[in-house]
This record gives C-alpha cells, structure tokens and sequence, in this order.
C-alpha cells in the first residue's frame, strides 16, 4: 500500500518495507489458523511501553469505570506490544471475542458483519516510531489497547456483536452507513456520565494520548441515534461533535435496542427525521 507524503513513515524507506510486510501476513491468513507473528523492532517495543505508560494515568482520570475494570481483567502487556494471536488468547475467555489481522481498511460489510459472530479485524503494524502519540491510520495500539480492553468487557463486547447483527439484518448501503455512524459515535467515540463527570468509552479516544485530553471541552450532545446517524465525521482531526449516553443503561436501552431491531425500513423512518440543513 502507498502512504500518503503526510504519513510520519512516508520517507522511512526501512518503515515502509516492514509495515508492508506485517499488513501482508493479513492477506495470507485464513481464519482458522494461528495469526502470522509480526516482527517489531525495539524501537516499536519502547513506542508501545511509552504509549501504554502514559495512556494508563489518563484512562484513570477518563475513562468509563467499566473499561478500567476490564482493562484490569485483559491484562495486556506493558512493556511490550503483543502479538495478535496474543490478544485474542486473552480476550477469548473473557467475553467470546477473538482477533482477525487485518491489511488496513476492511469493507464495512465485513468488518461490522463478524462480529455478530464475535471476531474483530485489527490492523497489525504500528505507528511509526518518531511521533509515539500519533498515527493517520488505525494501529495496534489503537486496536488493542483501545478496542481490546474494551472488548474484554461482556456489556461492551455484547454492544459489538448487536452492531454485527445490526449491519447483517440491513441490505441497503445507506442503511449500512447509518449502523456504521452510529458504531462511530458509540463504540468509536462515545463518551458517557459517571459519577457526575463525562468520561470515554469510546476506543478512538481512549488510544489517543491527545484526544483523550481533549473531548470533554467538544461540542456534546445527548445521545440521539438520527442525530448520530446522520452526522458527517472526520476521520483526519480530533472529533469535535461527541454523544453523550447518560448512563450505561441508557447506552444499552437506546444503542443496543437499536442495534437489535433495526431494518432498513426502520432506518429509512429515522433518516428522514434528520434536520435537512
Ligand atoms: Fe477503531
């Protein structure tokens, strides 16, 4: 894959050859067998180390207490960046989940479908090592310790698998997109009211060391499934637009209902409820 000249990696030619060759473990894998092992140099190690270090102090002060706690359970590695096949053995017992490598960016349908049937696709490589706190592009520290930790969680994984439900039941793309934007808003970058503060939940802003300083000075609204479904996002910046559920068994009773019902019939009659500006 090219990168783009704006990628911190473009001009590492040594960089370049090794994240090709860990996303191309991905496309030799068959699900089923054990996940490629993916060589990382020192250098990376002590990116993960220093990642992990910094982002522990934060999830404490910003994190859903449920995210701390299965954090807790998953147990990764701190020192070190685990394998995938790693992960998964950890994740498996906990809440059903298991890890798919992925060479980047897995169609929609694919990627929400299986996790309706407990599998997450994850990026392998890692950021490149001169700019720690930053990647353009999902890595393994935001799959593993942003999804991972979150996945270790049976109320969190149990919101994956109705999301894979979810975009298996609807047919039309544009149905398709209004589930993903949701996931987006929730899983991605949701943030939630505990014990009076808005804390994250969302993996997006619990593996990025800037943004998780960030959200809570966003523009925050209630959460609101037209509302998300039907909000353009930005992949590039910080999101400035963030949903607040305001409890877990709000996220549950509106998200997870939702994600349990729906059909494109049912998206449709909410689409068009969506301000037309
Ligand atoms: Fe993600």
């Amino acid at each position: 894959m090219e990168l783009a000249t704006s990628h911190p990696g473009f001009a590492d030619p040594v960089y370049r050859d090794r994240r090709n060759g860990i996303a191309a473990l991905a496309l030799n894998h068959t699900p089923g067998d054990p996940i490629p092992v993916a060589e990382y140099t020192d250098e990376e190690h002590h990116v993960w180390a220093l990642v992990t270090r910094e982002l522990a102090v934060k999830h404490e002060k910003y994190a859903v207490r449920e995210f701390l706690d299965a954090a807790a359970r998953l147990g990764l590695p701190a020192d070190r960046i685990p394998q995938l096949q790693e992960v998964s053995d950890l994740l498996h017992p906990l809440t059903g989940f298991r890890y798919l490598p992925a060479a980047g960016l897995v169609p929609l349908r694919e990627f929400y479908g299986v996790l309706a049937d407990g599998l997450f696709h994850s990026t392998q490589y890692i950021r490149h090592h001169s700019v720690p706190f930053y990647t353009p592009e999902p890595d393994v520290i935001h799959e593993v310790i942003g999804h991972a930790n979150t996945l270790a969680s049976p109320r969190f994984a149990e919101l994956y698998r109705a999301a894979g439900r979810a975009a298996r039941r609807v047919e039309t793309d544009e149905a398709l997109e209004f589930v993903s934007k949701v996931f987006w808003f929730t899983l991605e970058f949701g943030v939630m009211r505990e014990d009076g503060e808005v804390r994250a939940y969302g993996a997006g802003i619990l593996s990025s060391y800037g943004e998780i300083e960030e959200f809570r000075g966003m523009d925050i609204r209630p959460l609101d499934l037209v509302d998300m479904g039907t909000t353009a996002y930005d992949i590039t910046k910080y999101q400035e637009t963030l949903f607040e559920a305001a409890s877990f068994d709000q996220l549950e009773d509106v998200v997870g209902e939702f994600w349990d019902t729906c059909d494109d019939d049912a998206v449709r009659r909410l689409a068009s409820h969506a301000p037309t500006t």
